[in-house]
């Protein structure tokens, strides 16, 4: 048997505050570097303090996610040097028109800094960013990022906003979709991709853009999963778990960093001193420009911290540099800097951050941008787009059939395929939440591709829509930009008669396959929260009468979200979740489904059993009283009654975090360790690995498969509570039939420490347990000690 040998590397970057930490280098070498900042300190000499303030201003002249701040004269700004940064301004006909006044209008010749919300492709649209995170693999990030940029650029814009890496254990809050998902390990090591894939370790090559952070900090716990809603929590658990992702981001380089709406703790995040100067400047050494959020500088008022001048002040002066569409900056910190209220050195300071990431960005040399062709979704963009998405596709359930195999993948020799759902035929909806630029007419749906496979094989029936008559809430948000017309009436659908044609269409049928989900243009992402979690419209009936003809089904999610899939877990035999797709959605899909790709998603985040468990993740704290089936139970047990446990539901999840099946099979040995027992001065004197967890994993069934091998976890005696599993490393592993690799996981202080009651990361003497396998399951276990 040939026997590989994969050693991951340790993912956590080199600076940290350890008892040992050594002197600090710089997160971005760019930004910090002598040269860059004498060019910086020399233009700042020159300038006014009008046009100071001027860089701190970003404005809008293009769609909006949030109120205008006001009908802008961006012409006349853009003369006066007023005009810092743009967002929502696209193509290079429309960049350059305002840089042209930038460039020549202006005293100092300062270049424009355009941003825009590039966050899963630009034009090419890649799979939502909670779907990339499915894939647990860098490289697709990477590609993803990489694809945006470069589209990015030659559409004028040198600033994405993106990556979000904001922790999200809640499915209610709809912007789950743009994040990693629910583990700290696991964002951290996509978040660090994601950096990686759009800056290229060099902000100065013409097909680089900078990244923007967010939403720092904690935007992702919102209470009761409520967009913009208040955030509370102990540092302990923010450091650990929740800022993780963001400082892994900030020293893999990242240039840029957006606050975010919540309070945090009582103090908004736009005007927090402790998250934008301690945390990020402070302990990362962070010297690239924080921008607010669309408006937030302005909301602070709602925040009640005050009116507009002092909200401004506040901002600027926790270290918000640059102010997006609020208005204010440009109207009131000149003002206050005159009164001595605001020290012009704390202008000077954001001003250079601003400029650092211009002069990296090689603005000053190359302002414009040269028009290009007109967009298309090349062969070769369409394969990278294809393959990220094969690989997101998470197989949640594939149940053998009565006396066959498994019921997924389907054999090309099926002679009918009905295909149902309203998500079958549907390109926008095939592009997800944040397509800005996106043209759905790019998308190619399932129907088209299952059509392109099976020919007249493929039946089709639409069954029902997104929404019923019942969604009256959600009817009326879909037509929240257009709203019913006596012309234009809500147009309720026919769910009955619809249901029936589609039950009539799955009894011609030898297969049925179901594209179910919920509308990722307006029912996901960004104001986007839900109070259930279940299909919406008429799609549960739909699912219900389909599967009542008895004929086998595949259900395929079409959600970048965890749904609540109880009937369906219990009913429908084969189940693939595979998020918002992109444009390839219909091809990818048909691969997984007839085999041709075999699918290797891992769940980023827990899927509920009900909504009522929300937030529910597996990195749970442990309690005195753990039920049945929780991961931390230990032999004793009380009467079940008084643990803690729901009366009506299970505590633990419906497809738990990491879960994903293969159409092969993948086989665990016992973990071994290479050093049981390391005395705790040790581990705190190095950076570098002192163990190895080895453990050999075999494909045992009869079809080359990727695995993703994940390592967790549990420090049982520490001086705070520690959860009952963390996941500390994962690999993915191709294995032909009956090939066994042998996987190592080196351990060291990155995976080892914990937060102690003084907020410093620290190891103890104690036994961790050590799990590995295919899923936050994970039972092949082994031990290591740390000793005195
Ligand atoms: C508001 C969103 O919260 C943020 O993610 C986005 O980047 C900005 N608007 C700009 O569109």
């Amino acid at each position: 048997m040939l026997r590989l040998i994969f050693t991951i590397l340790p993912l956590a970057a080199l600076a940290c505050t350890t008892a040992t930490a050594q002197t600090r280098t710089a997160p971005n070498q760019q930004l910090a570097s002598k040269e860059l900042n004498e060019r910086v300190d020399a233009l700042l000499k020159k300038m006014t303090l009008d046009e100071k303030v001027g860089q701190l201003a970003q404005y809008s002249a293009g769609w909006a996610t949030g109120p205008n701040a006001t009908e802008l004269r961006y012409d006349e700004l853009a003369a006066k040097g007023q005009l810092g940064s743009m967002l929502n301004v696209v193509g290079a006909a429309t960049t350059n028109h305002y840089q042209h006044i930038a460039m020549e209008k202006t005293r100092l010749h300062i270049p424009i800094l355009f941003g825009l919300d590039v966050i899963h492709g630009h034009r090419t649209i890649f799979p939502a960013p909670l779907a990339v995170a499915a894939s647990w693999d860098a490289a697709a990030a990477e590609t993803v990022a990489h694809y945006g940029a470069v589209e990015a650029r030659a559409d004028g814009i040198a600033w994405v906003f993106s990556p979000m890496v904001d922790i999200a254990r809640d499915p209610r809050w709809g912007r789950i979709i743009e994040s990693n998902g629910e583990d700290a390990y696991l964002s951290s090591a996509m978040a660090r991709a994601w950096v990686k894939g759009y800056q290229q370790g060099d902000l100065g090559k013409p097909d680089s853009a900078a990244v923007s952070v967010k939403h720092f900090a904690a935007y992702g716990a919102a209470i009761a999963g409520r967009d913009y809603n208040a955030v509370d929590m102990s540092e302990n658990q923010l450091r650990q778990v929740y800022l993780e992702p963001y400082r892994a981001a900030v020293e893999a380089g990242a240039a840029t960093v957006m606050s975010s709406f919540n309070s945090l703790n009582g103090v908004p995040a736009t005007a927090n001193p402790f998250l934008l100067t301690q945390i990020l400047r402070k302990e990362w050494g962070f010297d690239g420009f924080v921008v607010s959020d669309w408006g937030a500088v302005a909301e602070l008022k709602n925040h009640s911290i005050g009116d507009g001048p002092t909200v401004a002040r506040k901002a600027l002066l926790a270290g918000v540099d640059m102010d997006m569409e609020g208005n204010l900056y440009g109207t009131v910190i000149a003002q206050q800097v005159r009164e001595g209220k605001i020290p012009e050195s704390t202008v000077d300071e954001a001003v250079r951050r601003v400029l650092r990431v211009k002069f990296a960005l090689g603005l000053f040399e190359h302002p414009f941008t040269t028009p290009g062709p007109e967009y298309a979704a090349t062969p070769e963009r369409r394969a990278a787009a294809r393959r990220v998405a094969e690989e997101t596709f998470v197989l949640l359930k594939n149940d053998a059939m009565e006396g066959a195999g498994t019921l997924l993948p389907l054999s090309a020799k099926t002679k009918k395929v009905a295909l149902i759902g309203p998500m079958a035929d549907n390109q926008r909806e095939m592009l997800g939440a944040w397509a800005v630029t996106g043209d759905p007419k790019y998308v190619t749906t399932l129907k088209s591709a299952l059509a392109a496979r099976l020919g007249d094989r493929l039946l089709y029936a639409r069954g029902c829509e997104l929404l019923s008559g019942e969604d009256g809430a959600l009817l009326q948000r879909e037509h929240f930009n257009e709203p019913p017309s006596a012309e234009k009436p809500l147009g309720i659908p026919d769910d009955a008669k619809t249901i029936a044609e589609a039950v009539e269409t799955a009894k011609q049928a030898d297969v049925v396959v179901m594209a179910l989900g919920e509308s990722s243009s307006w029912m996901e992402g960004e104001a986007s929260s839900r109070a259930t979690l279940g299909f919406t419209g008429a799609q549960e009936q739909l699912l219900e009468a389909v599967v009542a003809t008895g004929k086998p089904v595949v259900l395929v999610v079409l959600a970048t979200r965890p749904l609540e899939l109880k009937w369906a877990a219990a009913h429908v035999p084969a189940i693939l979740e595979a998020w918002s797709p992109g444009i390839e959605a219909g091809p990818a899909v048909s691969n997984v489904l007839f085999g041709d790709v075999n699918p290797s998603g891992k769940l980023p985040a827990s899927f509920p059993r009900a909504v009522g468990q929300e937030p529910l993740y597996y990195a749970q704290l442990p309690t005195g009283r753990p039920a049945k089936g929780d991961l931390s139970r230990m032999p004793q047990v009380g009467d079940e009654r008084f643990m803690s446990r729901y009366m009506d539901e299970d505590n633990a999840a419906l497809f738990p975090f990491g879960w994903g099946l293969s159409y092969t099979r993948f086989s665990y040995g016992q973990p071994t360790i290479s050093r049981t027992d390391i005395p705790v001065k040790e581990v705190m004197a190095t950076r570098a690995p002192l163990t190895t967890v080895g453990v050999d994993v075999k494909n045992t069934g009869s079809v080359t498969g990727t695995e993703v091998v994940q390592l967790y976890l549990r420090n049982t005696a520490a001086s705070v509570e520690q959860p009952v599993r963390e996941l500390k490393g994962f690999a993915r592993i191709t294995l032909t039939p009956g090939e066994q690799k042998h996987v190592e996981f080196p351990l060291g202080f990155d995976e080892l420490n914990f937060y102690s009651a003084e907020n410093k990361r620290t190891v103890e003497p104690t036994t961790y347990k050590i799990w590995v396998g295919g899923s936050s399951l994970a039972a092949a276990e082994t031990a290591l000690k740390v000793v005195e």
